[in-house]
This record gives C-alpha cells, structure tokens and sequence, in this order.
C-alpha cells in the first residue's frame, strides 16, 4: 500500500508526464516506501508469456525482461527477418534463454484465428499475453 504522501508524489509525477515517463519517475518511485521490489531472477520460471509487437520498443523490452525472470517467451511480430533477428540476439545474451519465435500479422484476422489454433496445438498453456503490437499513427483513419 502507498502512503497518502506517496501516492500524491506519484499522481504528480504521472501528471507532469515528462518527470512521470522517463527515468526521473522510476528512479524516484523506486525510493517511495512500499514501492514493489523487481521480481526475483528466475521468478518466472516454468511460465510460458507471449509478447506482440516484441521486435522493437515495448515489447522488445518486456520480452527481454520476461526471459530475465526465467520465463519462455514467444516473440510475436509480423516481420519474421526481425523475429529472428531479435530471437538470436536473445539467445546470445540471455544465459538459457528460451525463445519462441512467432509470426503473425495482428491485422489480419484470419491469420490470427489461424495462428491462436495452431499456437493451441503446439502448448499446453499460456500464463501471459501482453497484447501490445500496434501503432500510434499522427492522425485517426478508418
Ligand atoms: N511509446 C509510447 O509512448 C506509447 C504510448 C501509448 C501507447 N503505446 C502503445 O504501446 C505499443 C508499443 O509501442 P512502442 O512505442 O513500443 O511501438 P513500436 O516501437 O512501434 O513497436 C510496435 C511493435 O508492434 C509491431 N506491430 C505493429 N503492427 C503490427 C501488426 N499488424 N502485427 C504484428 N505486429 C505489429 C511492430 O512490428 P514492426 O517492427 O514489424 O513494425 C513493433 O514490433 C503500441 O501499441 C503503442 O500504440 C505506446
């Protein structure tokens, strides 16, 4: 539970947004009292988490960290070049990472139904979806 004081430094620092969303927020909620540790190294293990959009920004980074904590994590991208890309990256870097490359055009329904059933096949179960493949374009189309 936040103390009243730190919850309103953290609503301050949400709402200035630059001091909020750059490495001056987390440094200093990491130093509010009873601001949650990391999860431990390994934490994770035997969890299996699929990550969208993992070829870059977001996702990139929480993949990277899923596979910290001991997770298997399933890259999911529609450019299957950058998948591997980033899967060998991984597999280079993280001790014992295990990668599970996966490719698929989140536009593209039928292609997600078809991946959702072959993915169904192949593992026993999923602990984690983050869903967060997308785009922010400048302008709303339709
Ligand atoms: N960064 C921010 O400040 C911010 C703020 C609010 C919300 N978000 C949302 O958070 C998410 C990630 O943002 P980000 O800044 O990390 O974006 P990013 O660096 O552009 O990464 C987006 C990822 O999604 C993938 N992707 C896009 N369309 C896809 C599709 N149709 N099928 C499969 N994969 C697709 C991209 O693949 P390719 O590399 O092949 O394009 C890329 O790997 C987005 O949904 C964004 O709208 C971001």
């Amino acid at each position: 539970m936040l103390t009243p004081l730190s919850r309103l430094l953290d609503s301050a620092l949400d709402r200035s947004v630059v001091l909020g969303y750059t490495s001056i927020g987390s440094g200093v909620r990491r130093r509010l009292p009873h601001w949650p540790d990391d999860p431990a190294p390994g934490s994770m293990e035997g969890r299996r988490v699929v990550v969208t959009g993992a070829t870059s920004g977001i996702g990139e980074a929480m993949a990277r960290s899923f596979l910290d904590l001991g997770a298997t994590v399933h890259l999911l991208g529609r450019n299957p070049d950058k998948v591997a890309d980033y899967a060998r990256q991984l597999r280079t870097e993280v001790p014992n990472a295990d990668v599970v490359e996966e490719v698929c055009d989140i536009a593209d329904l039928d292609a997600v139904r078809a991946w959702c059933a072959d993915l169904s096949d192949r593992v026993p179960a999923i602990h984690g979806l983050v869903h967060n493949a997308g785009v922010m374009p400048p302008e709303r189309t339709e």
